[in-house]
């Protein structure tokens, strides 16, 4: 038995139950979609050579999707079942010896450390099958795991299929297997559809090994909540509160305060520094991460790939999108919204501003309402604007991009700048103000 451990992630399926037109793998979980919540997982383990995607219905979607990864994606067609979905892989694993971790990509909470866990345990146990199973109070719609007198695992039958009997069975099956390849892969060929979906059910093999004497084991999760398979909406929302409810509880351990937990949602991938406070209302997504002394919220919107330092406030009601770096002592304001921006050291931004594509300097300060007119569009060309060191940029002005406003210059308020302001000089490009006298005396007696 080779020590070689591949994983086969099934993504092919439609997600009937979600009522969506996207292939319900594509479905997010704070920021980060199901079928890539797996793969990370599976990643992070550090002991797979390959990680093969099943993908099927909206196959093109999906592989778009994956394109950054590095994984083999193999097609589906048609979708005959999970049975059906393992036996697609084995062109590609055609003179595989060793260890297949088969996953199901619709199960984003698994954890590396469970999988590696996982893997360890089959690999120690000498069968040649394992199957994670779970003990729920509510076995749902899962899969019952059957053992016979002596609690040898017998068969695992879906809950459709299972006699009132069968479906008072606490120990379900989570949909994860590790199998030794060369033993287990003709199984594939000897699956029937004789069952009330008319499918191949991978969970067919249990009984299939069963027959032939080959050894299982079983391994038991103790964290039942990562096995959550997403088959519908309210899934989706269960999975959005377990992940932020672990997350929260990490960071409380490491010195965050969250004034109301209950109101706040935050992604696994953030990180948050000592003494920082989070209020109510915000949705952090993808990959943050804070410094220490931090005040975020209340109502704060950001998606991904933030870089704040310490001593910085973000917030009330500001968003923070596609790549923001800020320094130490940074001060983004309420109704702000920054994209794809670098800010320095203690740079204001601190009401009612766009900040888009820009790079501010240190000792910045963003005057009220002021825009960045990044977007032009009719070429539908993104442009950067400059704003160094020391900079003052007045209330209510647009910088039109491209643009620099170079070292310690200055903007009067109201100006649109679409020519670079040269160091420590003033642009002003707004209409001289006129005083016409008693005008509105004389007004007021014409009518
Ligand atoms: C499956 C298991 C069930 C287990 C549960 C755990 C079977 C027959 N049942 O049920 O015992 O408790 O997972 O979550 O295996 N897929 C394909 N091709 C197909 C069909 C499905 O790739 O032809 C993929 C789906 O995209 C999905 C995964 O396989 O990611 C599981 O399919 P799903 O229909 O959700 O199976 P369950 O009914 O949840
Ligand atoms: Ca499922």
């Amino acid at each position: 038995m080779g020590n070689t451990v591949k994983a086969v992630i099934l993504a092919a399926g439609k997600g009937t139950r979600m009522k969506s037109a996207l292939p319900k793998v594509l479905h997010k979980v704070l920021g980060k979609s199901l079928i890539e919540r797996v793969i990370s997982s599976v990643f992070k383990t550090g002991c797979i050579s390959e990680t093969i995607v099943i993908t099927g219905h909206k196959s093109q979607e999906v592989e778009e999707h994956l394109q950054n990864y590095s994984v083999t994606m193999v097609l589906q067609e048609p979708q005959l079942g999970t049975g059906d979905a393992l036996a697609t892989a084995s062109n590609q694993l055609a003179d595989f010896e060793g260890t297949v971790l088969v996953l199901c990509g619709d199960t984003p909470l698994l954890t590396a450390e469970t999988l590696s866990d996982f893997i360890k345990t089959h690999q120690g146990s000498g069968t040649s099958l394992t199957v994670m199973s779970a003990l729920l109070e509510e076995p749902g719609n899962y899969g019952r795991i059957i053992r016979d007198s002596s609690g040898d695992l017998q068969k695992i039958v879906e809950e459709r299929d299972a006699t009132a009997e069968q479906k008072a069975i606490k120990e379900i099956n989570t949909g994860v297997y590790c199998l030794d390849w060369k033993t287990i892969a003709p199984a594939l060929q000897e699956l029937t559809t004789d069952n009330n979906q008319g499918e191949y059910y991978l969970t067919d093999i249990v009984e299939w090994a069963a027959r032939q004497n080959v050894k299982m084991s079983v391994f038991q999760i103790q964290n039942t909540y990562e096995i959550m398979g997403i088959n519908t909406r309210k899934h989706l929302s269960d999975a959005v509160k377990t992940l932020t409810n672990l997350t929260i509880d990490r960071l409380t351990n490491e010195g965050v305060t969250f004034i109301s937990p209950e109101n706040t949602f935050i992604s696994p991938e953030t990180s948050i520094g000592e003494d920082s406070i989070v209020y109510p209302g915000c949705v952090i997504e993808g990959e943050n991460v804070f410094g220490k002394n931090c005040v975020i919220g209340p109502h704060v919107f950001i998606r991904g790939n933030v870089r704040i330092g310490n001593n910085c406030t973000v917030g009330p009601f500001a968003q923070l999108r596609d790549g923001v770096e800020a320094g130490s002592d940074v001060r983004i304001g309420n109704f702000v919204e920054i994209k794809k921006s670098v800010i320095g050291n203690s740079t204001n931004v601190s009401h009612l501003s766009y900040i888009g594509d820009s790079l501010l300097g240190q000792d910045v300060n963003i005057g009220a309402g002021t825009i960045t007119a990044n977007y032009d569009p009719l070429t539908r060309i993104k442009s950067r604007t400059r704003i160094d060191n020391k900079a003052k940029i007045g209330s209510n002005c647009v910088l039109v991009a491209p643009v620099t406003v170079n070292e310690g210059a200055s903007v009067a308020a109201g100006s649109v700048i679409t020519k670079e302001v040269p160091a420590y000089s003033l642009a002003i490009a707004r209409q001289k103000q006129q005083v016409i006298e008693k005008w509105v005396e004389r007004k007021l007696q014409r009518i």
